[in-house]
């Protein structure tokens, strides 16, 4: 069975320090708690992968690490990028890729996500690989379509022995850092839709491993009935989870 994963995305938001800080918080509001099989990741910033990892080793953390972004070379010169080697270097387990951000504002493609998921998996690190579709998408009712198509282009040629180490998070942009949360129904049809996608792709065992998640305004007060649905097996979280307390709770919330 799937263990359910709440996964915080820190984006752009704290220095080294208030970095340091909030991963102190977290591992402080998580000791000792039983979560109930919930995996607890937090993506900081690149120049904080380092003091979070130190956080994690002293304070024996229930929470592991994760990058939000990777380059897919293995070095030379690329200029403000980072390698898979550097993330595996400072212990990230996890890196989120694909982000509907990365893929907006910096024009980041299928095919180079694609590529990063190899490079990652390479280097034993998992991919958090992001899909969605944007407003006039949903709109138009083609988002099923829409994200079956990202999920093929984002999936192609690789090779996944071990489904707990490939993870997708379904974030519709209209719903990210906006409040508006898609409903559980919503996140339902298109994670189910994704299931059945990597079924065909990977078969039904495969699929079964891989955890789906769910992205956009997911907070304390909606966890719950997120991850009530049967392929939605926890959440990518931006806003809520730069305060420990709320992101302590959306884990303690998902496992009960
Ligand atoms: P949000 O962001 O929780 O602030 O909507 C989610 C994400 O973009 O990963």
């Amino acid at each position: 069975m799937r263990n359910l994963m709440i996964a915080g995305n820190w984006k752009m938001n704290k220095n080294y320090t208030e970095g340091v800080e909030l991963a102190q918080g977290l591992a402080d509001a998580l000791a000792g708690k039983d979560l109930n099989g919930v995996e607890v990741v937090v993506c900081p910033p690149t120049v904080d992968l380092k003091g979070v990892s130190e956080v994690i080793d002293q304070t024996n953390a229930q929470f592991s690490l994760g990058a939000q972004n990777v380059y897919f070379e293995e070095s030379g010169a690329f200029t403000g990028e980072t390698a898979p080697s550097m993330l595996e270097a400072v212990n990230a387990t996890y890196c989120i890729i694909g982000h509907s951000e990365r893929r907006g504002y910096f024009g980041e493609t299928d095919e180079d996500i694609n590529k990063k998921a190899k490079a990652l998996m390479t280097h034993g690190i998992v991919p958090i690989s992001c899909c969605g579709e944007p407003l006039e998408v949903r709109e138009a009712g083609k988002h099923v379509e829409f994200v079956v198509d990202q999920i093929k282009a984002d999936t192609e040629g690789l090779e996944i022995t071990d489904p707990s180490k490939y993870v997708i998070a379904y974030e519709p942009i209209w719903a990210i850092g906006t409040g508006k949360t898609a409903t559980a129904d919503d996140a339902q049809e298109v994670c189910g839709a994704i299931r059945e996608t990597l079924a065909e792709i990977f078969g039904k065992e495969t699929a079964d491993g891989i955890r789906v998640l769910y992205g956009g305004s997911a907070k304390p007060g909606n966890i719950a009935e997120l991850v009530a649905k049967p392929d939605v097996d926890g959440a990518l979280v931006g806003g809520a989870s730069l305060k420990a307390e709320d992101f302590s709770q959306m884990v303690i919330k998902a496992g009960e």
